[in-house]
């Protein structure tokens, strides 16, 4: 059975809804033929290099970047809701240390929401407060579970430092160079927000529902930490790691395709050129190679690059150059997706916002194929 035959007058959509356009949106434009993206209208190349992640967050929630005045204003409470309830810093301590520290944030985030005083508020105003709280938030959790599986003390927050110096500063608990805040506030500004991918549409089918900011954000890490989405940039460098050393990128690569395996890191839904975020995203992490006098992976990440595309059709994505990006900044490797989710938590918040703007029930249907009329038979008829 089909959709012409199914009861109603509905068409199936493609596999995986590719091509399909879910509604109007006025946040992030992607181009996949020309392979560029804008947020509001800006490229993004022009905002990684010369907008603070801070200026983008205003320009995801508010539509314009901010003059001075205003992006202290905007800052204020981004900077003010860093701190953890103690609550939820107990509770962390009581989880498992082998965890992984996406399971870590989908609970965490969800906790988060006991102690929000607008939880179950979803007008404008409590909307905006809320993603400012989660906004801020998800930077210490990720780097609080790190002290704590450690067994350390979680650091707390700097108010005198950017989100993504603060970031670093939690983590490490020593100030971040300039060189490392530029590079890490450049990534976040990347990965702000990215249209309708998995995690976002996931947030949008919560918010459709007019459930709750943070069901809809606790779904969205949840989609987020699969390999085929954010998940892969943490399988991209430990592929670098299994390859070793730039000569052996070639014969590694040559023997995954022959096996069809899959290359963490390339290929995208909508990009048919490579990924816009690939070109700064690689310079960055030559930039942090070059500083540290490590070059290796940055190598072996260009020796792959080259192997595949001699091979495939397939360019490299978002996660193929933060891989080696994140591992020179000192990240552990599986804080790569949760690093993802500090990013794009605003992007999240922000189709949640437009979600609501114009909400309707997401409702698809399947194109059911299994049989149907069958009769009914009591448990003891049964074989
Ligand atoms: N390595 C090798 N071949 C690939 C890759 C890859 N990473 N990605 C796609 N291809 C090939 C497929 O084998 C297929 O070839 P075929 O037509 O000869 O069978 C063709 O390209 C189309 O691939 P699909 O998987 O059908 O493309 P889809 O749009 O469904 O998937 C996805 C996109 C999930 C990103 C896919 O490219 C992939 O699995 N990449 C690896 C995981 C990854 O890097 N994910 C991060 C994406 S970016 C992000 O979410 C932040």
């Amino acid at each position: 059975m089909t959709a012409e035959n199914n009861s109603n007058d509905v068409r199936p959509a493609p596999s995986g809804l590719e091509g399909v356009i879910f509604g109007p949106s006025s946040i992030t434009f992607l181009d996949g033929h020309r392979g560029c993206m804008f947020y509001r209208g800006y490229n993004i190349l022009d905002l990684a290099e010369k907008a603070t992640y801070e200026e983008v967050v205003h320009l995801l929630w508010e539509g314009s970047l901010p003059g001075r005045e205003k992006l202290a204003a905007f800052t204020k409470p981004l900077v003010a809701q860093r701190a953890l309830p103690p609550e939820v810093i107990r509770f962390l301590k009581e989880l498992p240390k082998k965890s992984h520290p996406m399971e870590v944030l989908r609970t965490a985030v969800s906790l988060l929401s006991h102690f929000d005083p607008d939880a179950a508020d979803s007008s404008p105003e409590a909307l905006r407060r809320k993603a400012e709280r989660l906004t801020a938030k998800t930077s210490t959790l990720v780097a609080a579970w790190d002290r704590i599986r450690n067994g350390k003390e979680p650091i707390a927050p700097d108010p005198s430092l950017s989100h993504a110096a603060n970031f670093l500063y939690m983590l490490k608990g020593e100030k971040p160079s300039v060189i490392d805040v530029q590079a890490l506030d450049a990534y976040m500004t990347l990965l702000a927000d990215h249209d309708l991918n998995a995690s976002t549409f996931a947030a949008c089918v919560v918010t459709s529902t007019l459930s709750d900011l943070h069901s809809a954000v606790t779904a969205a890490v949840g989609a987020l930490k699969g390999p085929l989405h954010g998940g892969a940039n943490e399988k991209a460098m430990e592929m670098f790691l299994e390859i070793g050393d730039p000569s052996k990128a070639e014969a590694y690569i040559e023997k995954a395709l022959a096996e069809k395996k899959k290359i963490m890191g390339f290929g995208h839904r909508v990009y048919k050129v490579e990924d816009p975020r690939s070109v700064p995203l690689k310079a960055i992490a030559r930039r942090l190679g070059e500083d540290r006098k490590e070059l290796r992976w940055f190598e072996i990440a260009v020796k792959v690059e080259a192997a595949v595309y001699k091979r495939k059709t397939v360019k490299t994505n978002v996660d193929f150059y933060s891989a080696p990006l994140l591992y020179l900044l000192g990240i552990p490797i599986d804080l790569f997706t949760p690093l993802f989710a500090v990013a794009r938590v605003a992007g999240w918040c922000a189709h949640v916002v437009e979600q609501l703007e114009h909400n309707r029930l997401i409702r698809p249907r399947t194109d059911y194929m299994g049989p149907t009329d069958r009769t009914f038979a009591p448990i003891d008829q049964r074989g």
